[in-house]
């Protein structure tokens, strides 16, 4: 379906997504670490603490070690803290149910405490190349917004996960470039004041030809 549109991505994010983000590595632990800040902390202050973090705990053993206590105060400031003692806790689960290595399909990373569908999608796209869609914030706006979607609800919720599913690319091959490219477009160019002037889908955008930039995504109903 719309083969034109991971086409267009993945070039895209190429050319003009970001390419110096301190987790761009191929480390699982590294990745799964920026995931988790990246929930519900913004780029920037992620950048200040992701490396901190790394240099105390520089691999999944170290912070299954830790105690919590010092995983807590390395997380100060960055606020949703069972996210600190969930990470500890998947740590110790990678230690003890995975041998020490990260699991390389969703699946199993969704056994992670703390590691919802699209986190598990993105750490399985970044660190093994696989071929999972993320579903976040940003990446249900500009779906909405270029294929013209409305809706609200579980339904709909499930509808955005079988799309998402349908746009990605036939091979697996730039899943990195793709899964970057459909969080760089969220939040370099579609945010929710849009600059269509630089977008690569504004050609295709439904939302645009239509007038519903505005009005789509739908706003929950309250
Ligand atoms: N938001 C969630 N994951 C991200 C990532 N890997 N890079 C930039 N922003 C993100």
């Amino acid at each position: 379906m719309n083969p034109n549109f991971s086409t267009k991505l993945i070039a895209w994010q190429k050319q003009h997504g970001r390419h110096n983000l301190a987790w761009q590595v191929s480390d699982p632990y590294k990745i799964w670490l920026s995931e988790i800040m990246l929930q519900q902390t913004q780029v920037l202050t992620v950048s200040e603490y992701f490396p901190r973090f790394i240099e105390k705990f520089p691999t999944v053993q170290d912070l299954a070690n830790a105690e919590q206590d010092e995983v807590l105060a390395l997380w100060q400031g960055l606020g949703y803290y069972s996210r600190a003692r969930n990470l500890h806790f998947a740590a110790q689960q990678i230690c003890r149910d995975f041998g020490g290595h990260f699991p390389e399909n969703r699946e199993s990373l969704q056994q992670l405490k703390g590691v919802g569908r699209s986190t598990a999608a993105a750490i399985a796209a970044f660190a093994f190349g696989k071929r999972e869609t993320i579903l976040d914030g940003n990446v249900k706006r500009i779906l909405c917004r270029i294929f013209a979607l409305d809706g609200e609800g579980k339904a709909f919720e499930n509808q955005l996960w079988d799309f998402a599913e349908q746009l990605l690319p036939n091979e697996n091959k730039d899943m990195k470039a793709y899964t970057q490219g459909l969080m760089d477009l969220g939040a370099t160019v579609c945010q929710r004041k849009p600059n269509c002037a630089i977008c690569p889908m504004a050609d295709i955008c439904q939302a645009k030809q239509q007038n519903r930039i505005a009005e789509l995504p739908r706003k929950k109903s309250v």
